[in-house]
């Protein structure tokens, strides 16, 4: 990987959980980023399922410039080149498309592709990358089954996205196998909409606690 993806990773590693955030209005960008900035989680994986994700994207990258704002849900090398446009430092997807990490790799984006299975691993692990998501976590076997194939591809570290929440986020997070965790339980759509943004802020600060906790 390259100095610019090795840094962005690090960055990963510093935050520790990346909230996952669906936003159908850009107008929810700033309160939200705000929000995520005084909780103490300075990262966005903002997805690509809304028409609004380029622009939220776009806010939040220029109003925040220390935040660590990517795109989620990537699906296409036409997404990455418009997430990345829009200012995203990163971009994570559910599966493993060769064509978009190769886009990714040969543009020098820092890429996180999801992964389920030691096959889809290697091929992760063939095409350069030593990160990758392991979607959906709690239902694909979590932990167990992360430390699992772990234990065999020692070159990987995982983020584990998908069914985590404060309950079980501790866990993850205290092995080494985890660089970081990507989850939405603390920017739930329900409070977006109810512009509740400071009751993510507290849910945000319950989660940043956690990652000191744990992390130290
Ligand atoms: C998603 O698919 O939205 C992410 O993986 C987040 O999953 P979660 O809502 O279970 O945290």
């Amino acid at each position: 990987m390259s100095v610019k993806s090795d840094k962005v990773f690090e960055k990963f590693t510093e935050v520790c959980i990346i909230p996952v955030v669906v936003l159908n209005d850009a107008k929810d960008a700033l309160p939200l980023g705000k929000a995520l900035m005084e909780g103490g989680l300075p990262a966005a994986e903002v997805t690509f399922r809304t028409a609004a994700a380029e622009e939220s994207i776009r806010i939040m990258a220029q109003n925040f410039p220390d935040m660590l704002v990517g795109a989620g849900t990537v699906l296409t090398v036409e997404q990455a080149g418009r997430a990345v446009a829009a200012g995203a430092k990163f971009v994570v997807a559910p599966g493993l498309d060769e064509e978009v990490v190769q886009y990714c790799l040969d543009n020098d984006i820092p890429v996180c592709p999801g992964t389920q299975t030691a096959s889809e691993m290697m091929k992760a692990l063939k095409m350069g990358l030593t990160k990758v998501k392991f979607f959906p976590a709690e239902n694909a076997g979590g932990l167990k089954m992360i430390k699992a194939i772990g234990a065999a591809l020692t070159a990987l570290k995982f983020m584990p996205t998908g069914g985590i929440n404060a309950s079980n986020v501790r866990e993850y997070l205290a092995s080494d196998k985890i660089f970081c965790c990507g989850g939405s339980w603390m920017v739930k759509g329900d409070l977006i909409k109810a512009g509740e943004f400071d009751k993510i802020t507290q849910l945000v600060k319950e989660a940043a606690g956690i990652v000191k906790e744990v992390r130290g």
